[in-house]
């Protein structure tokens, strides 16, 4: 990689990054791609903070407590870029991801010691604002961008793919239209934008390329994806799943996180007919009490959420259900509580997440009357977790016996074992001498834990 000698900075070892992921799936694979970003401009990425000379928080907005956190990371870093400077050296402090989005320069005033703020659309122009930085300004761009992001990255490496292993994230879609009311989606990430289908099979197959054997397609709203197939029709997510699904060296398919409003026949129908597609869907309900879906602008009913699982579970019967909830919306009540508790008794769930709700400043739920006072939401969000554990634990013990296919992802914690990754997206350990990793193989399950599979193969 060529230095730029005249910048001040140049050194002759390579300048490296820190990247500090917070949240979702998204900010992930968002953290790759602006390490890849940095990675034009002479920076290699580090895993040791106290090797950065550029530390960047890439951060989540989703709840109060995320937003926090980044403030008191902050706290610690900036004593370590003091001692930096008062050894005549230098640290620069980035964020970037949702709060930066959402508190923009606010950041810098809360936290002076932050030298650029970069929101999740502009995160192509890094290197560029490294340089203003340089020439001694604080940056804040979070202005979103009218060029598409995506066309202005560096294309994926080989290398740098390979170095990330055999599964990988692709986002396809971002954004959200929606307006849950308890959800700042829509402020941080704007309005849905969905990628063209060739640059989604480009990128898909400079990954297939590299070793990948398993995508995850990401998107706010993943199933809101749509675009305009090679043939000029219209595709959705469903004849996107199907194209990917042609590539030589993808075997597996999944995508995250859907909307239940979104789940369109031909999605379904690429669950029944796509072997490639995993039996494994997150599909967020939030609450089983129609009053209080209602409030939250999810725009459907705990019926339909049921009869939704009916037919997608006609299609793939083995199919298992991850899904998100939140408990004490403003005006919950004990009665709509329990209608969620119901409502996963009637489902069953292999594994979900669940949160207390927490307002976010400008979202029409924060100004809602009957706020939950916090011991409730305490003492209802231990009834749900403990419910849903149980479920948890029952759907890994279920496969005790079983036999499945195990795609062998990594060398295990312990030696002489290896980790693969089971349909369900389960932790499946087996002896190391069994496959290679990448490999995809037939194994039964002989014992699990709480969520991880034991298992020899078959
Ligand atoms: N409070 C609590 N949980 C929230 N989520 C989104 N916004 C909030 C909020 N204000 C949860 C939802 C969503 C998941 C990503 O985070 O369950 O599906
Ligand atoms: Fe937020 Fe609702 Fe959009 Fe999901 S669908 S990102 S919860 S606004």
């Amino acid at each position: 990689m060529e230095q730029t000698p005249t910048l001040p900075t140049a050194r002759a070892t390579p300048k490296k990054v820190f990247v500090k992921t917070y949240g979702c799936q998204m900010n992930v694979y968002d953290s790759q791609r602006m390490t890849d970003a940095l990675a034009a401009d002479g920076y290699v990425a580090t895993e040791a903070i106290e090797d950065a000379d550029l530390v960047l928080l890439n951060t989540c907005h989703i709840r109060e407590k995320a937003a926090e956190k980044v403030y008191s990371e902050l706290g610690r870093i900036r004593d370590m870029k003091a001692e930096r400077e008062s050894n005549g050296g230098e640290l620069l402090i980035g964020v970037t991801g949702c709060v930066a989005q959402a508190e923009g320069s606010e950041i810098i005033r809360r936290a002076p010691s932050v030298d650029l703020v970069v929101g999740p659309q502009t995160y192509h122009r890094l290197p560029d604002v490294l340089t203003r930085v340089h020439r001694g300004e604080k940056v804040v761009e979070t202005e979103y961008a009218i060029e598409d992001k995506f066309e202005h990255l560096p294309k994926l490496s080989r290398a740098a793919v390979a170095k990330r292993g055999v599964t990988a994230f692709l986002t396809v879609q971002e954004g959200c239209d929606k307006f849950c009311t308890f959800c700042v989606v829509p402020y941080t990430r704007g309005s849905e934008v969905s990628r063209p289908v060739a640059q989604i099979v480009a990128e898909a197959e400079r990954l297939a390329d590299a070793g990948v054997r398993e995508v995850t397609l990401l998107g706010q709203n993943v199933n809101a994806w749509h675009g305009e197939g090679p043939d000029g029709s219209e595709w959705g997510l469903g004849r996107l799943l199907f194209r990917l699904a042609e590539i030589p060296g993808l075997a597996r398919l999944r995508y995250t996180t859907s909307h239940p409003r979104d789940m369109d026949d031909d999605l379904i129908a690429a669950h029944r007919d796509l072997g490639a597609l995993m039996p494994y869907l997150h599909l967020p309900v939030q609450s089983g009490s129609d009053r209080i879906l209602k409030a939250m602008n999810r725009r459907h009913t705990s019926a339909d959420y049921l009869r939704l699982l009916e037919r997608i579970r006609a299609a793939r019967s083995d199919i298992a259900m991850s899904g998100d909830f939140i408990v004490g919306f403003p005006g919950e009540t004990e009665a709509d509580f329990e209608d969620t508790l119901k409502m996963v008794r009637e489902v069953s769930y292999a594994s979900a997440f669940s949160f207390k709700y927490s307002p976010r400043p400008g979202t029409p739920g924060a100004e809602m009357d009957g706020h939950v006072a916090e011991p409730v939401k305490d003492e209802r969000l231990q009834r749900l977790q403990a419910l849903l554990g149980e479920q948890q634990q029952a759907f890994t013990n279920s496969m005790i016996g079983r036999t499945m296919s195990t795609l062998i992802e990594k060398p295990g914690r312990q030696p002489g074992q290896k980790v693969g990754r089971s349909p369900w997206l389960q932790p499946v350990i087996v002896d190391e001498k069994v496959a290679e990793i990448g490999d995809i193989i037939e194994v039964r399950i002989t014992n699990a834990g709480f969520n991880s599979l034991f298992a020899d193969p078959v």
